[in-house]
């Protein structure tokens, strides 16, 4: 594709509102570039601190792996109760103190905001590896990634968003990124689980196609991408109401009969029960790919928040 990758600086990754289309199109050639051996950004010398407040098994391992295999390290808190969070110290203080070690923070805090407010104290850059049911915008980018790589381009596709659109934060930042390319949505979900109104404001206002169906049959054949979210069962308050909806959709191989040829079945994972184990063998099954592609993407986000050589 070869976009310019240094448009204007940015200075953290906290929401894909904030990201222009030439910067994730100047990420997604970086990423490729890395991916393709063409380049490897030197991260010797940089601290990566990774706070994650909230479990991870893929953001916190693909960028740990990003760091290290870019000759940068790592200090890492996963879970508070190690950390003096534990003794009562603030969120502020707690980054004041990391930003004195550390050159650049990934956190995953279970509240929405937390990497805003970070990205407004510090002043080194904060990259948001998921704040509540809000924003996942490292997950997005290489969901984007992960697009292109199977399609071919990211414009004019049609991609279903499917299982828990309300309190899953990748269909929220996914969604938002994916609005700058001229896709047609369909949106299927139980329903006290759907896409929030503020996204769809946005997508209206931008003048997006999208359908919010319950039945998802009819929709398959027309698919590009299927993009499968877990009910977010920690986030209910009552679990006889995470009981009832956490079958809702659940994706066979039968389900997917009629796909075309180039359709790709995408999932942030952790999955649950909603793709059962069989649908893994189908060539359509991209989901763990879809987390391989992490790594590069990952290190293309660094490359360009610390501004390193990509030359
Ligand atoms: N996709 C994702 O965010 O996975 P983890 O919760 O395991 O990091």
């Amino acid at each position: 594709m070869n976009q310019p990758v240094n448009s204007p600086q940015m200075k953290h990754l906290v929401s894909m509102r904030d990201v222009t289309k030439e910067d994730m199109l100047s990420l997604i050639d970086l990423a490729s570039r890395i991916e393709a051996g063409q380049i490897k950004p030197d991260l010797s010398g940089k601290l990566g601190a990774l706070l994650f407040f909230e479990p991870s098994t893929r953001t916190y391992f693909s960028f740990d792996t990003a760091i290290k295999r870019l000759g940068g390290n790592t200090l890492a808190m996963t879970g508070s109760g190690s950390t003096s969070v534990k003794k009562g110290e603030s969120l502020a203080d707690t980054l004041m103190t990391v930003r004195q070690y550390a050159d650049f923070i990934v956190m995953r805090h279970k509240i929405e905001g937390a990497a805003r407010f970070a990205s407004e104290i510090l002043d080194i850059p904060v990259i948001n590896a998921g704040d509540g049911t809000n924003q996942h915008p490292t997950q997005a980018m290489l969901d984007l990634y992960s697009i292109h790589k199977t399609q071919g381009t990211l414009e004019n596709l049609t991609v279903a968003m499917i299982g828990d659109l309300r309190l899953g934060r990748t269909v929220h930042s996914l969604a938002q990124a994916l609005s700058d390319f001229n896709p047609k949505f369909y949106f299927a979900s139980p329903r006290h689980l759907q896409m929030p109104k503020y996204i769809k404001d946005e997508l209206k206002n931008k003048g997006v196609d999208f359908e919010e169906v319950e039945d998802i049959k009819p929709i398959i054949p027309h698919l590009d991408i299927m993009y499968v979210t877990r009910i977010q069962k920690e986030r209910f308050a009552v679990l006889e109401d995470y009981e009832k909806v956490k079958d809702a959709y659940i994706i066979t191989p039968e389900v997917l009969e009629n796909v075309k040829e180039n359709f790709r079945l995408m999932h942030p994972l952790p999955r649950v029960n909603e793709i059962t184990v069989e649908v893994d063998k189908m060539p359509y099954a991209y989901y763990f790919r879809q987390a391989r592609n992490g790594v590069v993407m990952r290190q293309a986000i660094i490359a360009k928040l610390l501004n390193l050589d990509v030359n």
